[in-house]
C-alpha cells in the first residue's frame, strides 16, 4: 500500500483526546466536545496546503506585505450521522465554510452503504470538499460517499476521520488513489461485526446518545 495520501496525527493534544473519546465511561456530552475539537485540530494541518495571495495592509505604523488565503472555495461535507460531530470543529476555523451533507448508513447484514440523503452547495464542483466521517471501517461508506461527490465533478477531495482501520485505509486509497486521508488514529482490525477494534465503538450512538 502506498502510504504518502495518509496522514496519522502524531500530536499529543490529539492522542490524549482520542484517549478519552474510546473511554466506553465518556459522557454523550464529552463525547461531542471531543469530536469536535479533535476536528478542529486535524483541519489546522489538513488546510496546511491551502493557496496564500500577498495583500497590503496598512499598520498603524507602516505598509505591511502580508499573506492571506486565496479565494479558494472550500465545502464540508459530513457524512450523516456521525459525520456532523465534527462540522463545527471546522467551522470554528473556517467560518464562511459550506456544509453539504450525504447521508449513508451501513446495512447490518450485507454491511454495504446505503445511500438516503444528498444535499450539496450548488456550486460545489468549483469547491475543494472535505468529507467528514469519524470511522473509516470498511471504508465501504467513505469510498461511496467519495465516489458519489466525484460524479458531481468535485475534483478536489479529502477525507477527515478519527479512527481508520487498516483495511479502509487500504479500501479509500485503492478505490481514490488521489484522495488524501487525514486520521487521528490507526487502530489494529476488524472484528467480526466490522467494528474497528479497539476503536472507539458506534460513533453515531455514541454522539447522539441513541444507545
Ligand atoms: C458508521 C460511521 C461510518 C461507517 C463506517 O456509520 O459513521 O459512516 O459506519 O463504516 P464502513 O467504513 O465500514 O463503511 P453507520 O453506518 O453506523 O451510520 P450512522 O452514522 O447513522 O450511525
Ligand atoms: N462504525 C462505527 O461507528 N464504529 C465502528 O467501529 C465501525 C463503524
Amino acid at each position: 500500500m502506498d502510504n504518502s495520501n495518509v496522514f496519522v496525527f502524531d500530536h499529543p493534544l490529539i492522542q490524549h483526546k482520542v484517549s478519552i473519546l474510546r473511554d466506553k465511561n465518556t459522557s454523550t456530552k464529552e463525547f461531542r466536545e471531543l469530536v469536535s475539537e479533535i476536528a478542529m485540530l486535524m483541519a489546522y494541518e489538513a488546510t496546511r496546503d491551502l493557496p496564500l495571495e500577498q495583500v497590503e495592509i496598512e499598520t498603524p505604523v507602516a505598509i505591511a506585505k502580508t499573506n492571506v488565503i486565496a479565494g479558494k472555495k472550500l465545502a464540508v461535507v459530513p457524512i450523516l450521522r456521525a459525520g456532523l460531530g465534527m462540522v463545527d470543529g471546522l467551522e470554528a476555523l473556517i467560518p464562511n465554510v459550506r456544509v453539504g451533507h450525504i447521508g449513508l448508513y451501513r446495512d447490518p447484514k450485507t454491511l454495504k452503504p446505503v445511500e438516503y440523503y444528498c444535499k450539496l452547495p450548488e456550486d460545489i464542483a468549483e469547491r475543494d470538499v472535505i468529507v467528514l466521517d469519524p470511522m473509516l471501517a470498511t471504508g465501504g461508506s467513505a469510498s461511496a460517499a467519495i465516489s458519489f461527490l466525484k460524479e458531481r465533478g468535485i475534483k478536489s477531495i479529502k477525507f477527515m476521520c478519527l479512527i481508520a482501520a487498516p483495511c479502509g485505509i487500504e479500501k479509500l486509497t485503492t478505490d481514490h488513489p488521489d484522495v488524501k486521508i487525514y486520521c487521528a488514529a490507526k487502530d489494529e482490525k476488524l472484528n467480526d461485526h466490522a467494528y474497528i477494534v479497539p476503536g472507539l465503538g458506534d460513533a453515531g450512538d455514541r454522539l447522539f446518545g441513541t444507545k
